[in-house]
């Protein structure tokens, strides 16, 4: 397996030059521009700005409509905040944020299963690195993430349309991988509502829903977890949602994605260009 953990932290300034060079360094083991982000062939791609990103979301608990998830998520209130860890543990804990290091810094494209694909700056933790704090017995085989669930501050939660809360699940193998992490900040700063915070889970080789946000529970379980979009919707929705351009939706054709800010779409590429990291786990 290649290295992912040394990736640097990369600062402001580097997500605002206009042009990211992204070259197939990764698959040399090597970071192009002190950046990490996935090998995409020899094609370029840019940072989507800050403020495309921060107001163009998917979030279902307040709204459909993406544009206005930013101003309804304004009185949701993110502090104090737990953070439970338990299920198939030696040592089930409830965690501050706080506690947790935010020194692992990540640009992945989020890949919509919609066809849009937003390139973020994450920064935040491995998610390996906290499930070793509890230790997972020998029966963990799958982790289950559950959203908060608070009817009062989410409109969308006080219909039935939807199994709130939001859940979804990870293998975990797939929890283990390097890539996979816990975001507590984008382009440097604390996550904002809209985006998940104040933690959210971040794993850029699968379709955007699986990187649930605001998480409240963390459950390893021996079984396999049923994700809410799967759960609403299994025509359309399987479990491990990794993005794959072969395999249309039955609404959308995943064979291209526009990135936001772009006006020509571009080929999806298998596993989000993370092919030579994680199709081993597929194989
Ligand atoms: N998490 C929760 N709790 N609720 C949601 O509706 N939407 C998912 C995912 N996480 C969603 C969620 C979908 S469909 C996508 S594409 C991404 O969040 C979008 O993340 P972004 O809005 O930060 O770009």
């Amino acid at each position: 397996m290649k290295r992912f953990t040394r990736f640097p932290v990369t600062d402001e300034a580097i997500y605002k030059s206009r042009r990211l060079l992204i070259k197939q360094a990764i698959a040399c083991g090597l970071v192009a521009g002190g950046l990490v982000s996935p090998a995409r062939g020899a094609s370029e791609i840019s940072v989507t700005s800050e403020k495309r990103a921060t107001t163009y979301c998917n979030y279902y608990e307040f709204s459909s409509n993406k544009q206005m998830i930013h101003h309804l998520a304004k009185a949701f209130s993110v502090s104090p905040w737990t953070l439970t860890i338990d299920g198939e543990v030696k040592k089930p804990i409830q965690v501050e944020l706080s506690i947790l290091p935010d020194d692992v810094s990540r640009t992945y494209p989020m890949r919509c299963v919609e066809g849009w694909t937003a390139v973020i700056p994450w920064q935040g933790v491995m998610l390996r690195d906290v499930l070793s704090m509890v230790e997972p017995n020998e029966n963990a085989k799958y982790v289950k993430f559950y959203s908060v669930f608070r009817p009062d501050e989410m409109p969308m939660q006080r219909t039935g349309n939807f199994p709130w809360p939001y859940v979804e699940g990870l293998r975990l193998d797939e929890a283990m991988h390097p890539l996979t992490m816990l975001a507590t900040k984008m382009y440097d700063k604390p996550l904002t509502k809209q985006n998940g915070a104040p933690i959210r889970l971040v794993v850029p080789w699968k379709y955007g829903y699986k990187s649930i946000k605001a998480i409240t529970r963390i459950e390893l379980t021996q079984n396999q977890p049923v994700g809410s979009w799967q759960q609403a919707v299994p025509s359309e929705y399987d479990f491990l949602g990794n993005v794959n351009p072969n395999q249309p939706h039955p609404r959308w054709s995943q064979r291209r994605e526009l990135l936001l800010g772009e006006k020509r779409k571009r080929k999806t590429l298998m596993y989000n260009g993370f092919e030579s990291d994680v199709a081993a786990l597929y194989a």
